[in-house]
């Protein structure tokens, strides 16, 4: 997104945050690399820039970052990795640190500065171990962390503003109100964003492409949901939406389908490839392979009913509509690189390839987006409640939740599960207090007992967390009454399960999905 506020990215893994916080606050940026934010200030004369953490150390980064600092006139936030590049820069001295500064500090208010709505006392989120042990001339202290070191300074006539922590991770308890006193007080900025400019921006993207036919592979998750339903308030019946049941869904997915076939005007088509699905899986037990043949097989059908549909309606595809929003698109401009090179902990990008492949362009009107705009745009339109808060639901579906090979029974087995705690979860009035939650099959038999007689059959295991992104989560603590309800009705209802499991692991060290 165009901003002329700068997120210089070093490389930490908290810098979209920043961007996130700062919209929350009303404010746009744009996050760069460092050599494109070096290279474009030679011709762009941005109106704050933010220089992020990284996992880097000064003692080993000889680059000159001298020109973010030639401006005096520019308001500058550095944060971490950052403030140390500044301290370095105005003259200061950072150290090597200290264990200890990692994780979660008591901060306290220096030189009785006081910044607005902070109490003198606080606790924050430190992840680096160097720090600027000797402030620079001319800069102030203003925050300390419990045992004295330097946790943020303030220049005395240039509007510069350095923090050893991280403001924009959620455990820093009054972050937001420090990066507000950065945007508002120190760099007096004003603000842009706000859910009119939201809808205009993307209401804008879609306008361009009046007249077009466009192509939307719908999943009936959220983000398609909003992006269809915004587009096809532009173009109508251009707007094409196909289905496909990959036979690896939830009742509930195939349910709200018919009910989006029966309560809006999108024209959505069901294609059922359950069986060309399973003959693929057939012989896959690695949960990256499972990924990999579930996302080509799912452009081959795709693709195949695409083909055929404009041969049999004489009708020309020009765009393909895809519900990609910003942490995606974020994530691509800057990785989060370990050794130099991004690391995939699973491939989530089911589709990737698919315009390319059929030379159509691709709109993505939401690309600018996070999840909660998206929901509050959803509510907006005029989509009900439920269907904009639905819980996320990956794209390889029960493929990833039936551990190792699959089977038309496992499959059942997790199907049956999760139908009887999606209803618990509504009936209990719960399903608002989970960020996700679904039923794994694990492949291990347990003796129990069922009826006067002997049973050896499989487990399930609950899965129900909460989160903001995924990117982190912590398990949902839910009444015993209602997690003892779901498993008696799982053993009793599910055949072939005689156990239940809670996974009280939080990410991380897990994952969501437990492949
Ligand atoms: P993990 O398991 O990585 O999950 O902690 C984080 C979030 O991503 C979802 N997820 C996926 N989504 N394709 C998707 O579209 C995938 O392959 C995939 N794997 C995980 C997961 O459900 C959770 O919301």
């Amino acid at each position: 997104m165009k901003s002329s506020i700068w997120i210089i990215d070093f490389g930490s893994q908290y810098t979209q945050l920043i961007t996130r916080k700062f919209r929350e606050l009303g404010f746009t940026s744009e996050l760069m690399t460092v050599e494109d934010g070096l290279s474009r200030l030679k011709l762009e004369k941005p109106e704050a820039i933010v220089l992020s953490g990284g996992p880097q150390s000064v003692f080993e980064d000889k680059t000159d970052y001298s020109p973010f600092f030639k401006d005096e006139k520019l308001p500058i936030l550095g944060i971490c990795y950052g403030m140390q590049i500044m301290g370095q820069y105005f003259g200061g001295k950072v150290e090597k640190g200290v264990q200890g500064e990692y994780g979660l500090a008591k901060l306290k208010c220096a030189n009785n500065f006081l910044i607005p709505n902070c109490p003198s006392e606080s606790d924050v989120w430190m992840s680096h171990s160097d720090h600027v042990s000797v402030i620079p001339d001319k800069f102030k202290l203003i925050l300390q962390s419990e045992n004295g070191l330097t946790a943020g300074i303030k220049h005395d006539s240039r509007p510069i503003l350095g923090l050893q922590f991280h403001p924009e991770v959620h455990h820093t308890v009054h972050g937001k109100d420090i990066l507000s006193f950065f945007l508002n007080n120190i760099a007096a900025l004003k603000s842009d964003w706000s859910s009119k400019t939201m809808m205009e921006s993307c209401l804008e993207e879609v306008n361009k492409i009046k007249g077009s036919k466009v192509l939307c592979a719908f999943s009936g998750g959220v983000d398609s949901l909003v992006a269809a339903t915004l587009v096809q308030k532009v173009i109508g019946k251009d707007l094409y939406c196909f289905f496909v049941n990959n036979g690896l869904l939830r009742p509930q997915d195939l349910n709200t389908i018919k009910m989006l076939q029966e309560k809006t005007s999108l024209n959505i088509e069901v294609i059922d490839a359950t069986e060309i699905f399973l003959g693929a899986l057939k012989d896959d037990k690695d949960p990256e392979h499972k990924r990999k043949t579930i996302g080509k097989t799912f452009i081959e059908v795709f693709e195949n009913k695409v083909h055929e549909f404009e041969k049999n309606h004489g009708v020309k595809f020009d765009y393909l509509l895809q519900g990609t929003l910003y942490p995606d698109v974020i994530e691509s401009i800057s990785p989060h690189k370990v050794g130099g090179k991004s690391v995939t902990i699973k491939s989530h990008h089911n589709v990737g390839g698919l315009p390319e492949r059929m030379k159509l362009k691709l709109l993505e009107p939401l690309r600018y987006l996070f999840k909660d705009e998206v929901r509050a745009m959803g509510l907006s339109l005029g989509l009900e409640r439920d269907w904009v808060f639905r819980h996320p639901f990956p794209g390889p579906g029960i493929g990833v939740r039936v551990l190792g090979q699959l089977s038309r029974d496992s499959i059942r087995k997790v199907q049956e599960s999760d139908q009887i705690l999606f209803e618990e979860l509504k009936s209990h009035q719960l399903y608002d207090s989970t960020w996700q939650a679904f039923t794994v099959l694990l492949p291990v038999k347990t003796v129990g007992v069922k009826g006067d007689g002997r049973a050896y059959e499989e487990v399930i295991a609950l899965r129900m967390v909460n989160s903001q992104d995924g990117m982190t989560a912590s398990v949902t603590e839910l009444p015993w009454s209602f997690l003892n309800r779901v498993s008696s009705r799982i053993c009793n209802e599910v055949k072939g399960i005689t156990r239940v499991v809670y996974d009280i692991t939080s990410k991380p060290p897990g994952t969501i999905e437990w492949e």
